[in-house]
């Protein structure tokens, strides 16, 4: 059997991997500033992780939701805690696009409306509710073609106001840094204006903070910078730390009913583990502090270059916007640097490291951009 071949990958076999360092099958070394996409969390094969992963895996994998699972409970008082939500509720999925399609029909039920407001550039995921609030046709299948999403353009808060006078609108759904759209940060007053008409007029605010949530903007939720608290946040990537796991955090008002919402494997014993795993090493090493001060430096660091036109982003989540005689750069970090980043089309560098990202792996980046920028 042959693999269904829809990723486009570079020849490249990583068999070993820790902190913030992988290494390829030859044993040629690489710095990971791109955490498998924003996964890596609190850094490869971290050593709490691994043994509380194994702990569990002998204790019980796995049993379904039909009975009492404590790491559920013990889960969901962490994450109150750490992220200052404390009054919300979780419910867990498995994936980023499913924590999506959770809130935007949780939204519905919630109001009995259908209509939802996305935004140009947005990414939400590729099942038929989250892939509908994309913003990128070309993932968009005919069968998930519908009229219930209405695309606003970032940043508009006139067109949010008309849009939400003229439908009787159920939810509101944004990143508050967009990710695949090239890091860029949502501003506190379109925040807020979003939070605004969602009071005044009972639509529902989803955060979608699978990329930039969990600590990786420097706050938990970046959304957190604007004083502004959704109704629901949805997670996943960096909430396990590769293992897969995703989640909602739904705000008091929004009532839970039996059957309202379901998975299989959503919050079995593993992936619970995983994620409490991650929240402990959060705590402990101080990472959401380390995120905002390396992310801070490595941004100042790289304002500094006069051939980059623009630098975005908050704490580990960078986006360095390169004209395009450049966009080479990227492959170069790669192969010749071994650096691995991520990149936003057509010419943004996007940098989303583990949260435990010291100085010195931010000086080695910058060392080989320099050296790459000189070259050309
Ligand atoms: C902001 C955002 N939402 C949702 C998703 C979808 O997550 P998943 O790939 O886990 O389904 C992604 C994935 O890149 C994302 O960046």
């Amino acid at each position: 059997m042959q693999l269904f071949d829809v990723y486009p990958v570079n020849d490249i076999t990583i068999e070993k991997a820790l902190g913030s360092n992988v290494w390829d099958d030859k044993g040629t070394k690489y710095l990971d500033l791109y955490g498998g996409h924003a996964v890596i969390s609190i850094g490869h094969t971290h050593p709490h992780y691994v043994k509380r992963l194994t702990d569990q895996l002998h204790k019980v994998g796995f049993y379904s939701n039909s009975i009492h699972i404590p790491l559920q409970k013990q889960l969901a008082e962490k994450l109150g805690k750490i992220s200052g939500k404390e009054d919300y509720q979780l419910f867990l999925c498995n994936s980023g696009a499913e924590a999506n399609e959770n809130a935007l029909k949780l939204a519905s039920f919630h109001n009995g409306r259908k209509k939802v407001i996305a935004f140009r550039k947005s990414f939400h995921g590729r099942t038929s509710l989250a892939v509908a609030v994309t913003d990128n046709p070309k993932i968009v299948a005919p069968v998930n073609e519908t009229d219930n999403v209405i695309f606003l353009p970032w940043e508009d808060e006139a067109a949010l106001q008309i849009a939400f006078e003229e439908n009787d609108i159920s939810s509101v759904i944004i990143e508050g840094i967009q990710g695949v759209g090239g890091i860029r940060v949502a501003s506190f007053s379109f925040l807020q204006k979003i939070r605004v008409l969602c009071n005044k007029y009972e639509a529902v605010f989803i955060a979608d903070s699978v990329q930039c949530g969990y600590g990786r903007s420097g706050r938990f939720f970046s959304h957190d910078y604007a004083d502004v608290n959704a109704d629901i946040y949805t997670m996943a990537k960096g909430m396990g730390n590769g293992f897969p796991i995703g989640g909602i955090i739904i705000a008091p008002h929004i009532q839970a009913s039996y059957g309202l919402l379901g998975t299989t494997f959503g919050g079995n014993h593993l992936a619970c583990a995983a994620a409490l795993a991650v929240l402990e090493v959060i705590e402990k090493d101080n990472l959401i502090e380390n995120a905002a001060e390396v992310g801070a430096y490595l941004m100042e660091e790289l304002k500094k270059f006069p051939q980059v036109l623009e630098v975005r982003g908050r704490g580990l989540m960078i986006g360095i916007e390169l004209p395009e005689s450049l966009a080479h750069v990227k492959k170069e970090l790669l192969f010749k640097h071994k650096i691995f980043t991520g990149e936003a089309k057509p010419n943004v560098i996007r940098l989303l490291p583990s949260l435990a990202l010291t100085r010195e792996h931010a000086d080695e980046f910058l060392a080989a951009f320099k050296k790459e920028l000189e070259n050309n």
